[in-house]
């Protein structure tokens, strides 16, 4: 059987979970981790060495090259968009990092694209994948909480993230693109609701003083079709000694019912003397095991969100239609939605007024 091809573009921090994602499906289906393009010249040795596999400066000839079916997206927040339009206009399906794009124009760019072209489009919001949000949902679809009321969602990185793991680029970003579009999408999918305003504040202090030009922290009241009002908080400027890279959570209440997710504090921690104080674990998200071979396995929600774009590769790849995925997966659509949304955040914070979507 013909193998299913896929190449990805930019192997950096959260590249490498795409590699590893697909690398493991290849023993158990038809799907073949074909190529990688990466810019960085020490990356690429290091990968070549790993993944034994060929790796590309230029994407768009690796693309021209290796007979593809399929590319995965991980490059920065702002470098989706040219990219993304290249391969869908080479006939490639898609499976993009969250966000889409930093523009609502892009994002729309792109969705209208993979329409016309009728290619898959997915988006990474992981979020969707997490066992506890499934089971939220679940419950939400057996009317469970009743009508929506008000909600609150919150998603902070500690510090490091912007002045260490990505101070050439967090300029073009921000904590709503970088980290807010996860709970914006997971909120819009759980109420099965989209929004339609925003009023927003934002602060630029810490992260300015150490000359880097972003927002600190951005607070959003999100108004949803379903006429439930939730407030979100994205910050990335937490201490360095905070329990985890990331905190995060929500909650929401309804009519008939309140529902909470701590979705950084799992009930398990660890603390030792050579260490920075307490750690939480996520442990769900991207782990490792070891096989009964004694071989690592990457697993976890965020390596599940990978996987299910190559699954719907193998779906289709086995005869079944992109027309009836609808509505299993974070589409262009969810991308758009989101970056909508954010988009409008962003112009409420300069405004000072409610913005409609
Ligand atoms: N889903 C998640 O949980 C999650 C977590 C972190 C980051 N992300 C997203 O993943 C994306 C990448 O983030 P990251 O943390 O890996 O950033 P990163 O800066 O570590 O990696 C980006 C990589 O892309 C490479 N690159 C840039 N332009 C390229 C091009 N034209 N061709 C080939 N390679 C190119 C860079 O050299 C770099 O290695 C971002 O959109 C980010 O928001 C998602």
């Amino acid at each position: 059987m013909k193998s299913i091809r896929i190449g990805v573009i930019g192997a950096g921090r959260f590249g490498v979970n795409h590699l590893h994602a697909f690398r493991q499906m290849e023993s158990i289906s038809a799907i073949k981790l074909a190529a990688i393009s990466e810019i960085d010249p020490l990356k690429r040795k290091n990968l070549e060495m790993e993944f034994n596999i060929p790796v590309y400066e230029d994407y768009n000839e690796m693309i021209r090259k290796e007979d593809l079916i399929a590319v995965s997206l991980a490059t920065q927040d702002h470098l989706h968009r040219e990219i993304a339009v290249n391969a869908l206009k080479n006939g490639l399906h898609l499976f993009v990092e969250k966000p889409l794009d930093v523009t609502s124009e892009g994002a729309l760019e792109i969705m209208n694209l993979a329409e016309k072209n009728n290619l898959l489009l997915q988006v990474d919001f992981h979020k969707r994948y997490d066992p506890y949000h499934i089971e939220i949902k679940e419950l939400i679809e057996q009317n469970k909480f009743g009508s929506f009321l008000y909600g609150y969602c919150h998603m902070e990185d500690k510090i490091i993230v912007p002045r260490d793991w990505f101070k050439d680029w967090v300029s073009h970003s921000s904590p709503v693109w970088f980290l807010g579009c996860h709970f914006i999408d997971l909120l819009s999918w759980l109420m099965g609701s989209r929004a339609v305003s925003v009023y927003a504040k934002g602060q630029k202090i810490k992260l300015k003083e150490l000359g880097i030009d972003t927002f600190d922290a951005i607070q959003s009241m999100v108004t949803f079709e379903n006429d439930a009002v939730i407030s979100f908080d994205n910050s990335w400027i937490l201490p360095e000694q905070f329990s985890s890279i990331v905190n995060q959570g929500f909650r929401l209440i309804g009519t008939e019912g309140i529902v909470e997710a701590d979705s950084e504090n799992r009930g398990a921690l660890s603390c030792f003397t050579s260490g920075n104080g307490v750690r939480n674990h996520n442990s769900g998200f991207i782990y490792t095991i070891k096989e009964a071979s004694g071989r690592e396995k990457y697993v976890g929600y965020g390596i599940k969100s990978i996987q299910h774009f190559a699954e719907n590769l193998c779906y289709m790849h086995n005869g079944g239609s992109l027309e009836s995925l609808d509505g299993t997966y974070p589409s262009g659509l969810d991308g758009y939605e989101v970056a909508k949304v954010n988009e409008a955040i962003h112009h409420s914070i300069d405004s000072g007024k409610v913005v409609a979507l």
